[in-house]
């Protein structure tokens, strides 16, 4: 299949005749790949089973893993969904259009197809401009996960996803570079009580503060490697995600102890002949001398390192590191979602510089 490429120059006020043809191919059932302020997302019709089955070969991904309804207003929800729980219409209220996307007890209207067989559907209501047109042209509900092959990290500009779905898909609407670059925060509130089911963006801290009470996280995320017996209730928590091909440690503690720690390991591995890359922050960057180093942004501006997370680990794989050292974050806020990220991407490989045993977390 050849892949049709179009750019949006005016990113805040997007063409219309330029999005007719993609809302055109969504509607008919086909596969468009197209920036919100997360991450890019690879869009089939949420309502066509067929259409949302060509999203998991495009992207080779396991078929039990649902995918995000996207709608482009507050009253393309109630089609979707059999009742709207109090805390989903506060959060909704608060955070939408936005990146946060809530867990909702399905309607009849929404194939098991999109929803990986589950009872309930995933709903989210952009706030990119380029999205939030494209899905009110198309006039449907738009399936989208992040678009990039299933395992590699989540797409944040057209680049990434021209080497991930180049021949697989119809078209790429190119809208530049994301905004936020970590995927949304999914709150489930189709049970008794919310709960974090991935933390983004929208924080557990922002959850509170509307809710007036605590958002715990699904223990899945919080308990690291997967264990058998506890089974995420995102179903997509469980794959491994976002994996660069380097084997990446991530290094906690200290700052000058990090920076000694990453500094010795470099070293070691670089006399082996192996490539290296080192992930810091502005920061702390001049304080590498050898290593393919690379700064995810300011440490202050914790915004800056999400907004690059994804693109520093892609080019990692493009120079083909063998081993990837980095610096970590905060738990705080959208540390939260940064650290989730880098976890998982470490396969929670971490040295904490803390521990008397070197390497005793390793
Ligand atoms: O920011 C985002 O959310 C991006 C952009 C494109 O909107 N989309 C995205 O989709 O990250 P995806 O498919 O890569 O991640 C969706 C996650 C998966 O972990 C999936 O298992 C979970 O949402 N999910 C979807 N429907 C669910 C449901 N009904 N119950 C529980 N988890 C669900
Ligand atoms: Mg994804």
């Amino acid at each position: 299949m050849k892949t049709e490429r179009i750019i949006i120059e005016d990113k805040e006020q997007p063409e219309e005749e330029l999005l007719k043809k993609p809302a055109e191919i969504l509607r008919n059932g086909g596969l468009v790949a197209f920036p919100t302020e997360t991450v890019y997302g690879l869009g089939a019709n949420a309502l066509n089973e067929e259409a949302a089955g060509k999203i998991y070969a495009a992207k080779g991904r396991p078929s039990d893993n649902p995918l995000i309804a996207h709608i482009a207003d507050f009253d393309d929800l109630p089609p979707l969904v059999t009742v709207i729980p109090k805390a989903g219409r506060r959060l909704m209220e608060a955070f939408w259009p936005g990146p946060l996307t809530l867990i909702f007890p399905k309607s009849e209207l929404v194939p098991y197809g999109t929803t990986g067989g589950l009872d309930t559907v995933a709903v989210r209501m952009p706030a990119d401009p380029v999205a939030n047109a494209l899905i009110r042209l198309a006039g449907v509900p738009v399936a989208a996960p992040s678009a990039n092959t299933s395992g590699r990290p989540s797409p944040t500009t057209a680049d990434h996803v021209w080497q991930d779905m180049n021949g697989k898909i119809e078209m790429i609407v190119d809208g530049g570079a994301v905004g936020i670059g970590v995927e949304s925060t999914i709150i489930d509130v189709s049970g008794d009580e919310p709960v974090i089911l991935r933390p983004g963006a929208i924080t557990q801290e922002m959850a509170f503060a509307v809710l007036g009470q605590e958002v715990p996280l699904d223990p899945a995320i919080v308990s690291g490697p997967m264990k058998a017996d506890v089974r995420p209730k995102a179903p997509g928590m469980k794959y491994k995600h976002y994996a660069p091909k380097a084997e990446l440690t991530l290094v906690e503690g200290e700052t000058e102890d990090v920076i000694q720690n990453i500094n010795r390991l470099a070293k070691e591995k670089l006399s082996k002949g192996f490539r290296v890359g080192i992930i810091c922050t502005e920061e702390t960057r001049e304080r590498y001398p050898e290593g393919m180093v690379r700064s995810m942004g300011l440490r202050a501006r914790e915004e800056t390192i999400a907004h690059n997370l994804y693109g520093v680990l892609r080019e990692f794989d493009d120079l083909e590191a063998d081993f990837i050292f980095s610096e970590s974050f905060s738990r705080d806020h959208l540390g939260q979602a940064i650290m989730n990220r880098l976890t998982k991407a470490a396969g929670y490989h971490i040295l904490n510089t803390g521990d008397k045993a070197d390497g005793a977390n390793d």
